[in-house]
């Protein structure tokens, strides 16, 4: 395990709307793991990466623009899965650009397998890469590609 440090990394991982129902919500789509387990899993490989994740949920939409902002102040980098607003908003597409802070976006279900209204993203253009499909794993790999492009 890598010791924190006063230089230690922190990312901001941002989960949009209807993931607090992860669990119960379309099992088939999205799996069992509660968002609460992501979380935990998150943790453990940030501990093991020697970063700090600020965690945050919201089922609004200004509210996740608020928290992109406020990752200027303190934050490197930012994990998200925007949930539904990833084929909507042009907020949180447009506060990321904002920041100009590195940005993975990640997405439980592969969202180009799926409705063809699921398959255009706002965010994918001004996030540096896009991880879908894996279920928890795709938080871990996007977590994993953002520490190893903050270390280049
Ligand atoms: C999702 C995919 C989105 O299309 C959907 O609206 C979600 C979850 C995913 O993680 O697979 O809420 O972002």
């Amino acid at each position: 395990m890598s010791a924190m440090s006063a230089e230690t990394h922190r990312i901001l991982v941002l989960h949009g709307p209807n993931l607090n129902l992860l669990g119960v919500r379309e099992p088939g789509v999205y799996g069992t793991t509660t968002l609460e387990g992501i979380n935990a899993s998150l943790a453990a490989l940030a501990r093991e990466l020697g970063v700090e994740l600020r965690t945050f949920q919201s089922n609004s939409e200004g509210a996740l623009v608020d928290a992109i902002q406020g990752a200027l102040a303190d934050c490197c980098a930012i994990l998200i899965n925007p949930a539904a607003y990833t084929h909507t908003s042009v907020a949180i597409r447009d506060a990321v650009a904002a920041t100009a802070l590195p940005a993975v976006e990640v997405h439980l279900s592969n969202i180009h397998a799926r409705e063809a209204f699921r398959t255009h993203s706002y965010l994918a253009p001004v996030a540096v890469g896009q991880i879908c499909g894996f279920g928890l794993d795709s938080y871990l790999l996007g977590l994993r590609a953002l520490v190893s492009l903050l270390e280049k």
